[in-house]
């Protein structure tokens, strides 16, 4: 994509992702007119954005992805050049509880976008749908071996299965409309604006609060963990230099077991609270395992690297320092978010373990 004037629309501008990459896109790019479609679930919240709010090349459209009647009215009245998709229910938990929530918004609500698309976008050259996805759909890993962009789809939560569904549903539109599309699948983000019911930012409340920090299994379930930064920047990356049709691997090289990552956000929540080392890991309880709990996940970003030269610019102890000052700094954020009806959700899953 070339970076004339253009209007773009991001879906799901309000969430974690999404709010990093609406601020990147508002202040990088002043001749980009950014649309951000979000439906504000649980998980948006427009306090994300409120340093970019009133920017003029800047606007929220309150709007559900499955909704066509509303989703065509849109695509009518901003001639949209491009879509950036990253709307979607995105907590394997939930999506364990229910779901065929994920269904509704993962599949359905890709499907309504792929064919508003298909129908306004009559001359695709200067068009592109890119849907953000996650390594999630390749499944689960053992001990040893990467995720890389040929690796079968094999998703084993239901919400994996309908981020898989949307990714087929995307390259469906390329090969039998020629809709100009390009995929990303990025492996586990950490950073400011993360929902507390996440690993990292649910471990950091917990610490702060003086809560049990519930580790699933053993702990001994391994992520690769990117700064949301970085994975915002590769999107940017990809969505001007990445060859229509393609799909890329995002991701930082960088495994955890959990319970070494829970350890060392104790230590780095101790030093920062100036409480007696070895305090917050007396918090740690092992609860129950995660249904079909995905063993270890590893991205082999190698493609995105050698052939659009993106690369992560953030140790991980430094990225997770930054975010724990971010968490400290922003409790009014926090409790904002957290309110009302997270915390039921929260008591019920707790109390299920
Ligand atoms: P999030 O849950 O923080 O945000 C999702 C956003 O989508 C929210 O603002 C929500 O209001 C909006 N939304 C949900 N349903 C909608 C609907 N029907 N209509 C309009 N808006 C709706 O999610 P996130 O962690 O920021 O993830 C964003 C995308 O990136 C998802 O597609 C996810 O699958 C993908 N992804 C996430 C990660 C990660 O580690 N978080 C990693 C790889 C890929
Ligand atoms: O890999 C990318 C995916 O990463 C994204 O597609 C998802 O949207 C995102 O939510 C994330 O999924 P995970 O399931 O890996 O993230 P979560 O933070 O829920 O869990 C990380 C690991 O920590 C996982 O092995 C489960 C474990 N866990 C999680 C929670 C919430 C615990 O041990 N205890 C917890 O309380």
């Amino acid at each position: 994509m070339s970076q004339t004037n253009k209007t773009i629309a991001i879906t799901g501008g309000a969430g974690f992702i999404g709010s990093h990459l609406v601020r990147l896109f508002v202040n990088k790019y002043p001749r980009y007119r950014v649309v951000n479609i979000d439906v504000l679930t649980y998980a948006g919240n427009l306090n994300n954005l409120k340093d970019i709010e009133s920017k003029e090349n800047y606007i929220f459209e309150h709007a559900d992805i499955c909704d066509e009647q509303k989703i065509d009215q849109l695509f009518s009245a901003y001639h949209f050049d491009a879509i950036i998709h990253l709307a979607a229910e995105s907590h394997v938990d939930r999506s364990i509880m229910d779901p065929l929530a994920f269904v509704r918004t993962n599949v359905l609500g890709t499907g309504v976008l792929l064919n508003t698309a298909r129908k306004y976008w009559t001359d695709s050259s200067q068009t592109l749908f890119y849907h953000v996805s996650t390594d999630e759909v390749y499944g689960s890993l053992g001990e040893t071996g990467f995720f890389t962009e040929t690796t079968p789809y094999d998703p084993r939560s239901p919400y994996s299965a309908s981020k898989a569904a949307s990714d087929h549903l995307v390259m469906a539109y390329y090969h039998t409309y020629d809709l100009p599309v390009v995929l990303s699948n990025c492996s586990n983000n950490y950073g400011s604006y993360h929902f507390p019911e996440k690993l990292i930012p649910l471990m950091i409340n917990n610490i702060l609060q003086n809560k049990p920090l519930p580790v699933y299994g053993k702990g001994e379930n391994i992520r690769d963990w990117l700064w949301v930064e970085d994975h915002v920047k590769a999107i940017d990356t990809i969505f001007h230099q990445g060859k229509t049709g393609e799909k890329y691997n995002i991701g930082g090289f960088n495994e955890w077991k959990n319970i070494d990552l829970v350890k060392l956000l104790c230590r780095i929540m101790d030093k920062k609270l100036q409480r007696e080392p070895g305090t917050s890991e007396k918090l740690i309880t092992y609860v129950k395992d995660r249904a079909g709990h995905d063993l270890r996940y590893a991205i082999d970003a190698t493609k995105l690297n050698k052939e659009l030269g993106w690369s992560p610019s953030l140790q991980f102890e430094e990225g997770l320092e930054k975010t724990v000052d971010w968490y400290l700094q922003n409790q009014d954020w926090v409790k904002d978010v957290t309110s009302g009806h997270y915390q039921q959700y929260y008591n019920e899953q707790y109390n299920k373990r």
